[in-house]
């Protein structure tokens, strides 16, 4: 059972009409800029081991993970069959309305490291995902939450429309540790825009992330 953290009022989003039909269509487009996948790439490199199976929940054509990263397995998650079907890092995918159904079709303990990237902002029920994430993980193990300050806002809950960026940090944190996982590490960087924007002094995509793990002596 997850310990719930937020009020009712702040669930509700713009466009209560089902995510499926939002996600329809296949977006073959970067959410994020080249400065933030390349910033987020390199956290996976120096965080995820060699071996891990990994989780992509909420995801599209593209996993960030680099290119030399060899894991056992690669799973992925998210709304739109033709994007997922497109993503060549997964071994296998599954579609699920996480607003509509939290419970996870995975046994418990068998993930290393789960990735959420700019997808929970779109969670009317983060604390339910959050405890399901915390029960298929095996002990030890890690997720990883990244965003930038960009959103479908439409599809947004009103914690997210409603907050600033260290607010988001502070709230994701605060799920992730009423459900049990460990003290999160928050993470909060400006990026420098790739290519000759940069050059010019030009800021890319903010960087956000919260990491957390799962105790290494729980019971799996
Ligand atoms: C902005 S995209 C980010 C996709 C991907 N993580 C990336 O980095 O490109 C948001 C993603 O959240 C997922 N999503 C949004 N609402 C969802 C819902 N209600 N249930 C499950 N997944 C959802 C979809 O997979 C969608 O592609």
């Amino acid at each position: 059972m997850a310990v719930l953290v937020l009020e009712e009022s702040q669930r509700r989003k713009w466009d209560s009409a089902d995510d499926l039909l939002f996600y329809a269509e296949p977006r073959f487009v970067h959410h994020l800029d080249q400065a933030f996948r390349q910033r987020l790439t390199a956290l996976y490199a120096e965080r995820i081991p060699a071996g891990a199976v990994v989780l992509d929940l909420m995801s599209s054509w593209v996993s960030h993970l680099p290119e030399a990263g060899r894991y056992e397995r690669v799973i992925g998650h998210g709304l739109n069959e033709k994007e997922l079907a497109a993503n060549p890092r997964l071994d296998s995918h599954w579609l699920q309305n996480l607003n509509l159904n939290q419970e996870l079709p995975l046994p418990d303990a068998m993930v290393d490291a789960t990735l959420m990237v700019a997808g929970w902002q779109y969670l009317q029920y983060p604390e339910a995902v959050a405890a399901e994430l915390l029960r298929v993980t095996k002990p030890g193990g890690q997720v990883i939450v990244a965003f930038s300050n960009r959103m479908f806002f439409t599809k947004a809950p009103l914690i997210w429309t409603d907050s600033s960026d260290q607010e988001h940090l502070d709230y994701v944190a605060s799920v992730l540790k009423a459900q049990g996982w460990g003290e999160p590490e928050l993470i909060s960087e400006t990026t420098r825009a790739a290519g000759l924007l940069g050059v010019l002094g030009q800021n890319g995509d903010p960087f956000f992330a919260v990491i957390s793990q799962k105790d290494q002596a729980a019971r799996s």
